[in-house]
């Protein structure tokens, strides 16, 4: 399966999501590659750090692409690996859409705040610009990341993206919490957490778990 982590908003979440993604499979046991597909590079210095934490045992391969060869490299890569998590900048660049005509499934994060949301429009415009020109499904979700802990905010944004026609919501919400950024500034998932946030545990596999499992009931 290849993974698409976008939108067209910096900051959403997206290094975040698509490095707790290559962590948790690669955990429960499966060859995973990490590409960053972003010129920032942040999920190579995610990986950096793990190295240096871990000592090289990093659980995963990691490359960085760019432009037109994320799509040719990764149709060589995916016979080598049981899933593929591709990293994207927050704009609509060459990397994304290569990516996207790739991969099986889209997955984007929003946070619950004006300027993200407006951008939804123009990311769904772009799911069925690549599903237009695309042989095989590319499933897309939506869902929120740095979500309040309370408050209307949620509601209202959760409201927005359940109405898409072109994404499928994901009702699990990632609240904002420390662990999150302390977990990535050790180069960490947030499962690998010494000190456990099991709230953010909790939240972050039961996303994963709900899009799998709507992923295999599609394929069905
Ligand atoms: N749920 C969360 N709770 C707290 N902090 C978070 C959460 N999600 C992301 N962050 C923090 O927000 C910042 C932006 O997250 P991240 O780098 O994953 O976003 P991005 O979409 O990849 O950004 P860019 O567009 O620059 O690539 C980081 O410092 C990250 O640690
Ligand atoms: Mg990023």
């Amino acid at each position: 399966m290849v993974f698409t982590v976008g939108g067209i908003k910096g900051g959403s979440g997206k290094t975040t999501i698509a490095t707790n993604l290559t962590v948790l499979l690669s955990k429960q046991g499966f060859d995973v590659l990490l590409v960053d597909a972003d010129e920032q590079e942040t999920s190579t210095d995610f990986t950096t750090w793990r190295e240096e934490n871990l000592q090289g045992e990093i659980g995963y391969t990691a490359i960085k692409l760019s432009g037109e060869s994320v799509r040719s490299q990764i149709l060589k890569l995916i016979p080598k690996y049981d899933h593929i998590v591709i990293d994207t900048g927050g704009r609509d660049t060459t990397s994304q859409r290569a990516a996207m005509t790739v991969s099986d499934v889209y997955l984007v994060p929003f946070n619950p705040r004006s300027f993200d949301l407006w951008t939804l429009n123009k990311v769904e415009k772009l799911v069925q610009e690549i599903r237009a020109v695309k042989a095989n499904p590319l499933t897309a979700f939506a869902f929120l990341n740095r979500a309040d802990p309370k408050g209307s905010d949620n509601n209202d944004a959760a409201e927005l993206l359940k109405d898409s026609e072109v994404f499928t919501y994901l009702p699990t919400a990632l609240v904002n919490r420390k662990a999150y950024s302390n977990a990535a500034s050790q180069g960490l998932g947030v499962v690998e957490l010494e000190v456990k946030d099991s709230k953010a545990i909790a939240e972050i596999t039961t996303l994963f778990d709900s899009f799998k499992e709507l992923i295999s009931s599609e394929i069905e």
